[in-house]
This record gives structure tokens, C-alpha cells and sequence, in this order.
């Protein structure tokens, strides 16, 4: 029973993963938030970790036999402190989501103001939607964009900051193409007394590199991912002043956590490890070079691309004028092998279920080696799905051309041998 491989467990099972693995090699891959982890980070998640219970941080844990758990963890909040030049890092988030609200649990009070960013505007579910946890448990005030420059505009937000007072504030999206100013919103922050919480899931391997602004210096708390431009595994982590290490420790677990994925957690350590690379840094610059290549790609196709362009590694296509919808789309360019997700865009008067927009992005593309070149025919491609997305012989033709371009771009090597 112990011995016995996938293959040889579950056939059933065997063969899903083959499929998916097929598919990711021959799709491109544009959803901003999804990469390819290394081999080594998906071998340390499938490690005999996941065997482990550890409750508790190391070196005070509920559970005996933790010695080999506890370097791990040390080693990954080790790493995840060097990497981020900061204070204390909590490593144990299961999720994004989780992140978000131990960091909520730390700082504030049930029923508090919390300023965050719409999500209509490219704000997380967790930064106040009332559908979720967030909206639920805190008086969250929104921000949003300017209706003219579809972007942050810093005084609107200090306007709102002085009238809703709010306890925290937030700052982060899952879709804005353009830098955050982290600095302004400390100096926000300060104005009206309230701290300052950076989400940085999307970018944080952009800020890990010093490709965009670091949030660290000038907030109280950082929330991120790891799976996302970081490369490492699914799961989250928080970084933090020293002077709230105890109450973010506290608020994941016994806060709201128990036992922690050890599995996980040693495959972060890993991946901390990956990006203080020299090629991580180069690989996060390649990633903006590639998305502001196929901006500029959709630009030329006539598209209009909300804020003009973008400075990350995503950006937001405005199909109001095609006469499609980003779900419509989505479904069609999916039909090429091309997969992207829909998205709302500002001002948009689709549902969240049908919008009137795509977020593509480039980490994955660029994970595998493309290129500003890649980006250029990438732009073409899509731009013919979206003009003509009933037309069956238009769909093969893309299709076999993004087969036979990831032919040459090959993502994992004998992955379950
Ligand atoms: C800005 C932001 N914060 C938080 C999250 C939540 O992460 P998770 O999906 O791991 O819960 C996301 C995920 O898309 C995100 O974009």
C-alpha cells in the first residue's frame, strides 16, 4: 500500500494529472495570478511533511517530534525575512484569503473602519465585499479609481481617509496594471491615524526583485501569496513590524489556523530561496518587458487597454468596443488554447458573472522562456479569436499555432517519473 506509485494506486487519478499537465503545456497560460512552480518546490509539497502535525511556531510546538518541522519553518522565516528585508515573517498561511484576515484579526476590531480599494476596481473579495468575511465583520469604506485616469488618484483617497477615519487602511489589488505608491499612503496613513496594510498577492515577486516600489519600509503589515509571481507553492505569508509579530502570530494560529501545512511551508523556504536569485530579479524584469510587449501588441490590434498600458505584469483589455463581452471572450480565446480570465473593468456595467473585459498577464508565459517576440505574435493571436470568435476555421488556425508554439517552450521534464 505504502509503495505503490499513482500509477500503480489510481489509475483514475493517474491520468487526470496527465491530462492536466498536457494541457499546461500546450496552452498559453495568461491568468496574472498562475505560474509554474519549479520541480522543486512541487517536491518539497509532495514530501513526507505533509505527514506532520505542528501546532504551535518553532521551538514551541504542541505536537513531539517536531525537530526536523521546526528547521524548516525557521528556515523559511529565515529566508522570508532576508528576501523581503523585514522584521518577522509569519509563514503558516494556508491562503491569500487567511492572510488577509489574520492581518484584519491583528490590527483592528470587529465592527472598525477599514479603507480598501473597490473590487469593482480591481480590490480583492477580502478587501470588503460584502458577500465576504471582510465586508461582514468590518465597516470597510472603499476607494477607487478616478473616472478620468482609471487610476489611484491620492487625494481622493486622503478625502476619504479624512472623513471615514478608518483604523486601517488597505492597499492592493488582484487587477491594477499601473505601480502602487506605497510611500503616498503611508503619508495618508499618518494624516488621518490610521496604519497601513500592503496586499502585495499579485506583485510580490516584482517587489522581492525591486521591480515595483517595496511596501515593506512604510507599512505596519504585508500580506501576500506565494504561488502567484513568486513561483512557490499555493499558500500565503505575512510580514510584519516588529512591533506587531506577537498579535499577527497569535491572530493565525490558534487565531484562526491549526495545524500547519509543513509540506507547504518547507516548499515556500524553497522557493524564498529561488528568488534571491540573480535569474529571479532578471525573470521579473522579463515579465514586465513581456506584458508591456503585449500590451503594446493589443494596442497596435486597435484594442484599448485600460490606463493606456501597464508597469506590471498585467493588464486590462476594454472590449466594450468589440461588441463582446470578457465572458464571450474568455470561452472563445480558451477554444485557441489561449487561457485568460474574464474581468470587470471601470466603470463597467456587465455583471462580475459576464464583464466587459480580460486581465491578461505574463508570468507563466515568461516562466517557460518566452520573449517580447512571443508577445508580439501572442497579441496577433488573440486579436483574431476576439474579431472573429464563431468562426471554427479561425479557432483550428490559432489553435495549431499555439500548439506549435509551446511545442518549442517545454514546461516540465519527466514531472512523474
Ligand atoms: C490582491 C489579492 N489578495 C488576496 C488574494 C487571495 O488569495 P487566495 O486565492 O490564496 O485566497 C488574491 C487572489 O487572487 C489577490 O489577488
Amino acid at each position: 500500500m505504502m509503495n505503490r506509485t499513482l500509477a500503480q494506486a489510481d489509475v483514475e487519478m493517474a491520468r487526470i494529472l496527465a491530462g492536466e499537465l498536457d494541457r499546461q503545456q500546450h496552452t498559453l497560460v495568461m491568468i496574472p495570478s498562475e505560474n509554474y512552480a519549479s520541480k522543486a518546490v512541487l517536491q518539497t509539497m509532495g514530501s513526507i511533511l505533509t505527514n506532520k502535525y505542528a501546532e504551535g511556531y518553532p521551538g514551541a510546538r504542541y505536537y513531539n517530534g517536531c525537530e526536523f518541522c521546526d528547521r524548516a519553518e525557521q528556515l523559511a522565516i529565515d529566508r522570508a525575512k532576508e528576501l523581503f528585508r523585514c522584521d518577522h515573517a509569519n509563514v503558516q498561511l494556508h491562503t491569500g484569503s487567511q492572510a488577509n484576515m489574520a492581518a484584519y484579526f491583528a490590527l483592528c476590531e470587529p465592527g472598525d473602519t477599514i479603507m480598501g480599494m473597490k473590487v469593482e476596481h480591481g480590490g480583492h473579495l477580502t478587501h470588503g465585499k460584502s458577500i465576504n468575511f471582510s465586508g461582514t465583520y468590518y465597516h470597510f469604506v472603499s476607494y477607487g479609481l478616478d473616472a478620468e485616469t482609471d487610476r489611484i488618484e491620492y487625494d481622493q483617497v486622503l478625502d476619504i481617509a479624512k472623513e471615514c477615519r478608518p483604523r486601517l487602511i488597505v492597499v492592493g489589488a488582484s487587477a491594477y496594471p499601473r505601480i502602487l505608491d506605497f510611500q503616498r499612503f503611508r503619508e495618508i496613513a499618518d494624516e488621518v491615524g490610521a496604519l497601513l496594510m500592503a496586499d502585495i498577492a499579485h506583485i510580490v515577486g516584482l517587489t522581492a526583485a525591486g521591480s515595483h516600489p517595496d511596501p515593506v519600509p512604510f507599512c505596519d503589515v504585508v500580506t501576500s501569496t506565494t504561488h502567484k509571481t513568486l513561483r512557490g507553492p499555493r499558500g500565503a505569508l505575512i510580514l510584519c513590524k516588529a512591533k506587531w509579530a506577537e498579535k499577527i502570530d497569535n491572530a493565525v494560529f490558534p487565531g484562526i489556523q491549526a495545524g500547519p501545512l509543513m509540506h507547504i511551508i518547507a516548499a515556500k523556504a524553497v522557493a524564498f530561496k529561488e528568488a534571491q536569485s540573480y535569474g529571479f530579479r532578471e525573470y521579473q524584469r522579463q515579465i514586465i518587458r513581456n506584458a508591456q510587449a503585449l500590451a503594446q501588441s493589443l494596442i497596435e490590434e486597435g484594442f484599448r487597454l485600460v490606463t493606456g498600458g501597464t508597469d506590471n505584469h498585467l493588464m486590462l483589455v476594454d472590449l466594450r468596443s468589440e461588441g463582446i463581452s470578457g465572458l464571450e471572450a474568455a470561452n472563445a480565446l480558451e477554444e485557441a488554447n489561449i487561457i485568460v480570465n474574464k474581468n470587470l473593468i471601470p466603470g463597467d456595467e456587465r455583471s462580475a458573472a459576464e464583464t466587459s473585459g480580460i486581465r491578461p498577464g505574463t508570468p507563466a508565459l515568461t516562466t517557460r522562456g518566452m520573449k517580447e517576440e512571443q508577445m508580439q505574435v501572442i497579441g496577433k493571436l488573440m486579436a483574431r479569436v476576439i474579431r472573429a470568435p464563431q468562426d471554427g476555421t479561425v479557432l483550428a488556425d490559432v489553435k495549431q499555432q499555439v500548439i506549435d508554439l509551446c511545442a518549442d517552450f517545454p514546461i516540465y521534464e519527466d514531472l512523474y517519473d
